[in-house]
């Protein structure tokens, strides 16, 4: 069994005595496959991201059971940042608005080329590894031709895609170019078999095919829901460091003026546009103008790790989190009151440290494949918090009966289902809180995996 993705469970950087220090990979993707484990016999073909990568790949340094390719840093940077970043994530997450408009130019061609050989690359390597008649699970955006170039190097594998992302509708996927966009669709309906997160993404990945190519043709499609693993989850946020983030992230938040712990609204994302975290704040201060009654005794926990920070627009809202998070602060804090606790440097602990503390967590979503914070915070809350949850979230559909739930556009709904969150009675919230963590745990990572191999394969 082999597994191919763009970033794989390790990424190297070089210290400064020129050693190279491991760090686990981020993202949906990662915390899903990571499942597999390396006992498994799989091996999972991912691309080097950056100089330190590049640098393990030279010193022959890897985990067991990974290879990393050494993938040229100017065809990584277009495919990754050019091709999948900029164009494929807009496109599925429905990012794109005036004057932020897609030019499809010289500049395009030249990195949809790069995208080309990067998939190529994969393609190669995995029909290099595999056994005969081995399944191969290729995942995501950035790999969508692989499946097709794979199937003509190796037609005896048993081939398998998987999207973490949603699909984009048939009339916005079609403001692609016609070449790439059926190049896209063709490529993906080599694999034997393709998967998505909800029935709603699977169901516009077939529109698309029918608008576009005839139809999807023999290539069975399923949905596998991933879900939260919590007997990781638990086990992890009981640990000594998250304990300790847990009494700094205490005296963060600090005490009502009634000498009451004050409640807290938690989010933790990526930052990332799709991730909606500025109108998430927004609504918090529309909580704060029309509530008073909430001031000083709430506390909006946000943390907004940078991610993709070589694209402009990524820094760009990546400060403009920050300054809205000021404005807040400046606006509605006293002496004793912060009323936004921002952090942006990534650490794990103090996230699974903020889950624990959590009464309410806000995932307001634009548009989200899954989102397995929604799905992660009622599992690890430590009285159970109430979910308040954008319908755009693959999580919705099953999460959506027991989540208070908006639309991530509407700042004044938003602000009203945190006020009710915060409001509801522990009894109705830890009633709530408990059908969410059964739909949140119903396909754990391993079995999500196991599900498709054996669909695969059968
Ligand atoms: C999230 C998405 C995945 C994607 C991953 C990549 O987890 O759900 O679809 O593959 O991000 O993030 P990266 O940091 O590698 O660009």
């Amino acid at each position: 069994m082999l597994v191919a993705s763009n970033r794989g469970p390790v990424s190297y950087e070089v210290r400064e005595d020129g050693s190279l220090h491991a760090r686990r990979g981020g993202g949906g993707l990662v915390s899903g496959l990571s499942a597999i484990g390396p006992d498994a016999g799989a091996l999972w073909v991912c691309s080097a991201l950056n100089d330190g990568d590049r640098e393990a790949v030279r010193r022959g340094i890897g985990e067991r059971g990974v290879r990393m390719l050494d993938i040229p840093a100017d065809v990584h940077a277009d495919a990754y940042n050019g091709i999948a970043n900029s164009v494929l994530w807009f496109v599925h997450h429905m990012l794109y608005q005036t004057p932020l408009e897609p030019v499809f130019d010289a500049e395009f061609r030249r990195q949809w080329a790069s995208y080309e050989r990067y998939n190529r690359a994969f393609a190669e390597a995995l029909a290099q590894e595999a056994a005969p008649g081995a399944a191969v699970l290729v995942q995501d955006y950035h790999l969508t031709l692989v499946p097709g170039m794979l199937r003509a190097l190796r037609p005896d594998l048993r081939i398998g895609h998987f999207s973490h992302t949603p699909w984009a509708p048939a009339d916005y996927f079609r403001l692609l170019p016609g070449d790439v966009a059926e190049q896209i669709l063709r490529g993906m309906l080599g694999a034997d078999r393709l998967g998505f997160l909800t029935r709603r993404w699977a169901d516009a990945f077939v529109s698309c095919c029918d608008a576009l190519v005839g139809g999807p043709g023999s290539t069975e499609i399923g949905v596998h829901g991933l879900g939260a693993d919590a007997d990781f989850l638990r086990r992890r946020a009981h640990e000594p460091d998250v304990d300790e983030r847990m009494a700094a992230l205490r005296e963060e938040i600090g005490t009502a003026p009634d000498g009451r712990a004050r409640r807290t609204i938690v989010r933790v994302d990526r930052t990332e546009l799709s991730k909606n975290i500025v109108r998430g704040l927004l609504a918090y201060r529309q909580l704060l103008a029309d509530h008073p009654e909430w001031r000083e005794r709430v506390v909006h926990v946000a943390f907004a790790y940078p991610s993709r920070q070589d694209l402009a627009v990524y820094r760009d809202y990546t400060a403009e989190v920050r300054r809205v998070a000021e404005r807040i602060n400046e606006e509605y804090g006293t002496d004793t009151w912060r009323p936004v606790v921002l952090h942006v440097k990534d650490d794990f602990a103090r996230s699974l440290a903020a889950y624990r503390l959590a009464d309410v967590a806000l995932v307001n979503p634009v548009r989200d494949g899954m989102n397995l914070v929604a799905k992660e915070v009622p599992v690890v809350s430590d009285e159970g918090c109430a979910l308040v949850l954008s319908r755009e979230a693959g999580a919705y559909e099953e999460l959506g009966e027991d989540a208070l739930c908006v639309n991530p556009y509407d700042v004044l709904e938003t602000a009203r289902a945190l006020h009710e969150a915060l409001s509801l009675s522990p009894g109705e919230r830890a009633e709530r809180c408990k059908r969410l963590v059964a739909a949140a745990t119903a396909l754990p990572p391993a079995r999500w995996f196991t599900d498709q191999l054996a669909a695969l394969t059968s």
